[in-house]
């Protein structure tokens, strides 16, 4: 079972009538829209109204007398007969309470379209799931890093070979529609989800974004190892106040346009096929009733031709919790009439009352039949564009690479390059392997430290179905060194109370012993496994209990290594300083903690880079494209912004140095593009991967500027004392800010290019 039900029974009045709607109704393909037509011409209002309803598998398998899901899980024909034939669902979504096995995925996917086939339905189903780091409700997928960790890879390619590794694992189950990538801006630390987000700044989130839609896609008519991508969650979830899951944000104009859009629109511009809609509210808006922002910008201005699907019962919670609807039937309705195309209802008995009501509400005309035919309309062309009027049930023995070695290798790569290290004094690292090493901390043996949540369960917290094979930190370093030269103590461990995560102390003398007889500490630290609402924590402090252990360690003046392994940047301040070094692991999925060690005995080079900010203080949460007044201390200097890391930060093994910065031009005219060259000097002896990150400073303009934005970044392998050129195009777009019209604007001025240590001056002139 996923979540509670908020819905609440009672009679229905139709209170709000309908408000006029704007919507494109046709795509760049006349073709195809005929077909979609006559598809459409056939349909009843409720097989119409059935297309935008989705329910979850729950409802339809079968269950013991207590209600519990059957094992193997397996179709109850008569509940789908119910909700094929009587309310003609048009879709489904979600695993039961946790992962399935290939086996039941065939046979849940068969009893779902056969009626199709059989010609008893006039379309498939469109089955969607959250394959969010890899297919992690199929047992034996490959699990990746989590968007988070992919993100510090910095590399676009990795990012894409994620997507089309995922999309293929996910065909094999039979399902063909990823509720994936969240592109959402990670710049609320406390959030429970920051883990799912690519990170603090609206470039590399849209690039890599857009790097994994092309791989989930493959392109425009998708084929059998393809799935459409869904763009999560459209827009400005990421941001509430409060840092809690699913409460208000304010998001002003100018902020929603540089920073929480552009994200979305690389991704449409890349053809996603789907969106799913903010459960939160914007600005006094809750996300499923913005009309500006659905149909006006998404799909009239953008021109997105997809669909858009609700979240989780929020046609529902507008009536239960953000109260904009004054009852069922009104929420509803300003939902649709808002431009959401389907409602992931998605429980029983509420589907069959959402199906009832929608057909009034249309009968009504408090939702025109041309809303009705316009959500329809983009539903069916999804499901025609993957192929599914084709080929409603896949040939599951046309996917045998899935959870193949091959597949295995490039989680490994991914997390080699996403691991990232923070701090190395005295070149602690690489460790030898003749040292004794004390294995510690709350994280440091159970695979679940390294997956997160949306592993196998919803929350990631059932150890039962971790993925055989694949190591502990603990196994991993015992692999590499042998059990005689590992210790191993705990010294910690992480529950859940009151649904908040603690962490209480075990066997400390135990581990104080340990301590002594080590001669390096890796201290692995860091969260229980949550997302959404039961992520939600009080302080973004790491527990004191964690941080005791690395002062205890301290106090015997041992070398310690601190690991993180955390879905959000944990406050650590007070065990830095002492640190030998420091790792961040992000959640590196089930190769994690084989990738750690290959980095810590300098098999592999350490070469992610921090996609946030990572915070110092608790009370002070800044990133790094501040105003210039963020930077402004007590006395008067510009020194005040004081991160533990910036944004972007990462050591390597190796040495760079940058040179030779140049621009073509120091004037950019008009529409011009600017030539902007960089060599990277590998200084040291180790081959080493560098990410080149250029970035641009609008020295004055009519709004305060940021310090610098992101503008380009690539990642280049520069060989032990080898050299590398790289050319960077930027124009006049980059220079854009939005202005106090609301618009984006550019003004003619000077603006500074930074590439590593390196600045040059432009001057922008309009003419
Ligand atoms: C989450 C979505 C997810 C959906 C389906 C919701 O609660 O917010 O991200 O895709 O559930 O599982």
């Amino acid at each position: 079972m996923k979540k509670l039900s908020y819905y609440l029974g009672g009679t229905l009045v139709l209170l709000f009538s309908c408000k006029s709607v704007q919507h494109i109704s046709t795509s760049q393909n006349p073709q195809e829209d005929k077909a979609i037509d006559a598809i459409i011409a056939q349909m009843t209002v409720e097989e119409k109204v059935g297309q935008t309803c989705q329910i979850t598998l729950d409802v339809i398998t079968k269950t013991d007398s207590k209600g519990a899901a059957l094992i193997p899980a397996t179709i109850d024909t008569v509940k789908l007969n119910e909700a094929l034939f009587k309310y003609h669902v048009g879709s489904v979504l979600n695993v039961g309470a946790h992962t399935l096995s290939l086996d039941e995925w065939k046979g849940i996917i068969q009893s779902i379209q056969q009626p199709f086939v059989d010609g008893k339905t006039k379309t498939p189903i469109i089955y969607g799931i959250d394959a969010i780091h890899g297919i992690n409700y199929t047992i034996g997928g490959t699990l990746f890093p989590q968007e988070i960790g992919l993100a510090a890879t910095w590399n676009t390619e990795l990012a894409k070979t994620f997507g089309e590794i995922t999309a293929y694992e996910t065909r094999a189950s039979g399902i063909p529609w990823n509720f994936s990538p969240v592109l959402d801006l990670g710049r609320q630390p406390l959030w429970s989800r920051t883990f799912e987000t690519l990170g603090e700044d609206p470039y590399l989130v849209s690039e890599m974004g857009a790097a994994i839609i092309d791989g989930y896609q493959g392109g425009n008519k998708i084929d059998d190892k393809h799935v459409a991508a869904c763009m999560k969650h459209f827009v400005g979830y990421s941001g509430a106040n409060s840092g809690r899951d699913r409460t208000p944000a304010w998001i002003p104009e100018k902020y929603m346009k540089e920073l929480y859009l552009p994200s979305f629109k690389k991704a449409v511009e890349h053809g996603a096929l789907t969106v799913m809609i903010n459960s939160g509210a914007v600005n006094g808006i809750p996300g499923h009733i913005n009309h500006h922002l659905i149909t006006e910008t998404l799909k009239n201005e953008w021109g997105f031709e997809g669909f858009a699907v609700s979240d989780w019962e929020d046609f529902i919670m507008l009536h239960t919790v953000h109260r904009t609807g004054t009852s069922l039937s009104d929420a509803y309705i300003q939902a649709f009439n808002a431009g959401v195309d389907m409602s992931m209802v998605p429980l029983s008995p509420q589907y069959k009352e959402y199906c009832e009501i929608m057909v009034q509400a249309v009968k009504s005309g408090k939702i025109t039949m041309d809303r009705l035919d316009d959500a329809v309309r983009r539903i069916i062309r999804v499901k025609r564009r993957l192929g599914l009027f084709e080929q409603a049930i896949p040939k599951f023995d046309a996917y045998p690479k899935f959870g193949s070695k091959e597949f295995k290798q490039a989680s490994l790569n991914a997390a080699i390059e996403s691991i990232t290290l923070l701090k190395n004094e005295g070149n602690v690292l690489p460790l030898s392997a003749k040292q004794k090493v004390l294995i510690a901390g709350p994280a440091s043996d159970n695979l679940i430290y390294l997956n997160g949540a949306w592993t196998h369960t919803w929350q990631g917290v059932d150890t039962s179905y971790n993925t055989k094979g694949s190591m502990t930190i603990r196994q991993a370093f015992e692999q590499k060194i042998g059990k005689e030269n590992c210790l191993f103590s705990k010294g910690a461990e992480i529950y859940s109370e009151a649904d908040f995560e603690k962490t209480r102390f075990v066997d400390l003398a135990d581990y104080k012993q340990k301590l002594g007889q080590a001669d390096v500490v890796v201290l692995c630290l860091g969260e229980l496994p949550s997302t959404e609402k039961p992520g939600d924590i009080l302080s973004l402090n790491l527990p004191p209990e964690q941080r005791e252990l690395a002062k205890l360690a301290y106090e015997q003046n041992k070398k310690v290594i601190l690991v993180l392994l955390e879905a959000r940047p944990r406050i650590i301040h007070d065990i830095v300083a002492p640190a030998a070094a420091i790792i961040q692991g992000y959640l590196p999925g089930d190769y994690g903690a084989e990738a750690l060690v290959k980095l810590m005995y300098g098999e592999n080079n350490f070469s992610g880079k921090l996609p946030y900010t990572y915070p110092k203080f608790d009370g002070v949460i800044e990133f790094y494209d501040h105003p210039r007044s963020i930077d402004r201390s007590k006395s008067g200097d510009f020194s005040a912004y004081n991160p533990e890391w910036d944004f972007g930060y990462g050591l390597s093994y190796a040495q760079f140095e940058y040179e030779n910065l140049s621009l073509q031009t120091d004037v950019l005219h008009g529409n011009d593009s600017l030539q902007i060259t960089v060599r990277v000097k590998n200084t040291s002896g180790i081959n080493g991967k560098e990410v080149l990150q250029l970035y641009i400073s609008d020295d004055f303009a009519s709004m305060i500027p940021s310090g610098k934005s992101l503008k380009r970044f690539a990642k280049l392998n520069i060989a032990a004392n080898g050299v590398e050129s790289k050319t960077f195009y930027i124009s006049k777009k980059d220079l854009m800010f939005v202005g106090s019209n609301g618009e984006f604007i550019v003004e003619d001025g000077t603006f500074t290019v930074s590439v590593g240590t390196l600045k040059k001056t432009f001057t922008y002139s309009s003419k």
